[in-house]
């Protein structure tokens, strides 16, 4: 098999199909009807953005049963939260008002010895850029453990001990290459136990734990669930869940990445930068006006299309309209990005009020490490 995925490069993953084909990822279609007999799925999940699972049937029955059930994300404090990121937490404030316990990982141990930031620096960015983000967005105090990895429970240490003993060199070679870091394996013991201990009585014996994630964390998914079969009979684990989503595009075509502002939108972007790095984005139009009036747009390969369909437009019937009307060429690229930047502008301005008011509330939140 000469696929393999890298977390830590600059890949994009475009080619969805292969994840079901080589690493038996699921289509979250064939989930989605049972989910909408327990509870309304997340616009994320209708519209495809969310594409793939493994194991969600587990999570519909928690629900249909009524039964308490984990769902453990995280990020990594590394760069400027930006609208790519927004997803994850849409997505968790959506779990959390369904009565699920979050675990939310800050990663930044993972930051520190992967991505080499500074410790003073993915603090810093992690309390007054994603925590403060998370909490103007909406998340809740009420059934949260949000965490940094260096500052959690001795218990969670010591799942992380064990852990280290059930894990070869060769299956780490295998899962992520030849090129091996202390670091690296240090974050992917820590990711692992991240992802496991919510199971452990200690943190509420949960039997159902949820991970929703981008694909590019599918390998950390893969061993944690051959690793949670060597736990069996320690702890009784089982292999979590796991749901992943599409990445949106970068503004400028290439994927979006913390390396280049010019591809992403922050949450706290002014709102006339944000405005002019839509305008001047990378749409599905055609080549001229008279082209794109005769054979429409390709809302499919259109930036400003995922702003509407992520992000900005809740309503279906509305999105619909829209596909609609780029895909008859009633509208052109100019008028369709001034909509989504009016749409963008007044989500940032009541945004950035909400995150005034979120900014005292952090340290009820989250308890930073000391260095
Ligand atoms: N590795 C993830 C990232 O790169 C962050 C992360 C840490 C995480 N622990 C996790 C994700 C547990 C899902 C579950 O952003
Ligand atoms: Fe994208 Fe709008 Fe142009 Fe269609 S009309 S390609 S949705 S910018």
């Amino acid at each position: 098999m000469e696929f393999r995925i890298d977390p830590w490069s600059h890949v994009m993953i475009k080619e969805y199909e292969k994840l079901f084909q080589y690493f038996g990822i699921r289509p979250f279609s064939e989930v989605v009807d049972e989910l909408k007999s327990a509870v309304e799925p997340h616009p994320l999940m209708v519209r495809g953005v969310i594409f793939g699972h493994r194991d969600f049937n587990n999570i519909v029955n928690a629900l249909k049963r009524g039964e308490e059930f984990a769902v453990v994300t995280g990020l990594m404090p590394s760069g400027r939260m930006h609208f790519g990121h927004k997803m994850l937490i849409d997505q968790i404030i959506y779990y959390q008002g369904l009565g699920a316990r979050i675990f939310l990982i800050v990663a930044d141990v993972e930051a520190y010895a992967v991505r080499k930031i500074g410790r003073k620096e993915s603090i810093e960015l992690a309390l007054y850029d994603y925590v403060t983000n998370y909490i103007a967005l909406g998340l809740s105090k009420s059934n949260l453990h949000l965490y940094f990895q260096s500052n959690y429970h001795p218990k969670y240490y010591r799942l992380i001990q064990m852990i280290s003993r059930k894990l070869t060199f060769a299956e780490l070679r295998a899962a992520y290459g030849d090129d091996l870091e202390v670091g690296k394996v240090m974050s992917v013991v820590t990711q692992i136990a991240d992802i496991l201990h919510p199971q452990l009585r200690e943190f509420g014996g949960f039997k159902d734990v949820l991970v929703p994630v981008g694909p590019d964390q599918d390998p950390h998914l893969r061993l944690t669930r051959d690793l949670s079969q060597r736990f069996e009979s320690e702890f009784g684990l089982k292999p979590p869940a796991s749901t992943y989503h599409r990445f949106m595009s970068g503004l400028d075509g290439g994927k979006m990445s913390s390396s280049r502002p010019e591809s992403y939108i922050t949450l706290n972007e002014d709102p006339a930068i944000a405005s002019q790095k839509l305008m001047n984005a990378f749409t599905g139009g055609r080549a001229t006006a008279e082209e794109q009036r005769r054979l429409g747009g390709e809302p499919e390969k259109c930036v400003i299309y995922e702003f509407y369909a992520y992000h900005l437009v809740p309503d279906d019937g509305e999105l619909s309209k829209i596909y609609y009307e780029c895909r008859t060429g009633r509208i052109l690229c100019g008028e369709c990005k001034l909509r989504a930047s009016d749409m963008l502008v007044k989500f940032l301005n009541e945004h950035r009020r909400k995150y005034e008011k979120a900014v005292d509330k952090v340290y009820e939140y989250i308890n930073p490490p000391d260095f």
